[in-house]
């Protein structure tokens, strides 16, 4: 079979990979502390699932229009509205299966061969993939570990040329836990604003901030109609499963995204959707609750790499993930997270994440204080 090229230039997300090498050793019967996956390690809240299981039993299982179901797109609309200080219309909010499909649609309604897209790296894996798959050309903004892992304003005006279409930025980030300030997060919309740039700014992980509050780039006047906010139920509710994410998209870009929907998925599930609005209205203090755990095991994390000869590791502010610098160890990242797991304990090399993620690991501390507490005792017995 002769597969389409473009295939090449499709990446992918290495902590599936390295999920599956993982279930493979433990059915052999291994032990393995899993610290690869990105995904909250508590349950869906009670009063989420019930709000499905009423969903499922109103019948709320056929198709939906493509964007969404008006009455939860008024449901978002409202909470995206208090979080930015902006009135957002509901017209503006499209759902996905997941906040995923968020950067597939928005890289394929907007981006050419050969324009340019200013991403982070490390960075999400999957902005690079899906630039490439488009055709377009990627342009790293390296997140440094001597910033704090944090966006490089001045590296982003220098890398601006007249192809560039779209920045993507991220912040709480994964993989590093990085927080962009206020200061740089106006700075990055002066910039698109000035250039007249498109902003995906993915917001998946804007409730889980370690210190510091949650900027945007869309509250800055005026950049409603350049910026796509990413944003979803996966990491704040513990809803990976679900696949329920969104967008808030400027007016010109809900029908051809709303068409993208139609092409790919038709719709996101309709019980999903109703449950949302649980999440949204009902009690959050399972976020709070999530987000203090994290918080504390953040403190365990980082204590413990800086305890290992070789490893430092700065604070992440944000999100459940560390990036550990590991290049004083004399491995490479790949060399040591495929040692770990044969350890018993499964890491990511930080170049899942780009290129400069070398010389990292990303570690996701979505797990007991005691497994982390275990795991980083076998890291540090590996390596001294
Ligand atoms: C930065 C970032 N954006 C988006 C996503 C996608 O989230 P979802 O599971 O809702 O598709 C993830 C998931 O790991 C992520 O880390």
């Amino acid at each position: 079979m002769k597969l389409a090229s473009s295939l090449n230039r499709l990446g992918t997300e290495t902590a599936f990979e390295v999920l599956a090498k993982a279930k493979k050793l433990e059915a052999q019967g291994k032990k393995i502390i899993h610290l690869e996956i990105g995904e909250p390690d508590f349950e869906t809240p009670d009063h989420i699932k019930e709000a499905a299981k009423k969903a499922l039993d109103d019948n709320f299982t056929h198709y939906v229009p493509s964007p969404g179901l008006m009455d939860v797109r008024e449901v978002i609309a409202e909470h995206q509205s208090n979080v930015h200080g902006k009135d957002i219309s509901p017209e503006n909010v499209v759902f996905t299966p997941g906040a995923k499909p968020i950067m597939f649609f928005s890289i394929m309604a907007l981006i050419e061969p050969g324009d340019e897209v200013i991403y982070p790296n490390p960075g999400f894996p999957i902005y690079e993939s899906m630039i490439r798959y488009v055709g377009g050309n990627p342009i790293p903004m390296e997140l440094k570990e001597e910033k704090g892992f944090n966006a490089d304003v001045d590296l982003i005006e220098k890398s601006i040329t007249d192809k560039t279409k779209l920045i993507i930025i991220n912040s709480p980030n994964n993989p590093c836990g990085s927080v962009m300030d206020s200061e740089d997060i106006k700075r990055v919309a002066d910039l698109a604003y000035k250039n007249n740039i498109v902003i995906l700014t993915d917001e998946v992980y804007k409730d889980l901030y370690f210190e510091g509050s949650h900027y945007s780039v869309y509250d800055f006047d005026d950049m409603e109609k350049q910026t796509i906010i990413l944003d979803g139920f996966s990491k704040s509710y513990a809803m990976t499963g679900w696949r329920l994410g969104y967008g808030i998209f400027p007016d010109e870009l809900v029908e051809p995204i709303s068409r993208l929907v139609t092409n790919s998925v038709s719709c996101t599930s309709a019980f999903s959707q109703k449950a949302a609005v649980a999440a949204i209205q009902g009690p959050q203090d399972s976020v709070k609750m999530m987000l203090e755990e994290f918080k504390a095991r953040s403190k365990i994390v980082v204590d413990g790499f800086n305890d290992i000869k070789g490893v430092s590791c700065i604070k992440p502010k944000g999100a459940f993930y560390a990036f550990p610098n590991i290049k004083e160890t004399g491995f490479t990242s790949q060399q040591l997270s495929d040692a770990l797991l044969n350890e018993g304990v499964a890491v990511l090399p930080g170049t899942s994440f780009g290129k400069f993620g070398e010389g990292y690991l990303r570690i996701s501390f979505a797990n007991s204080r005691e497994n982390l507490k275990e795991a980083l005792s076998i890291i540090k017995n590996f390596l001294d």
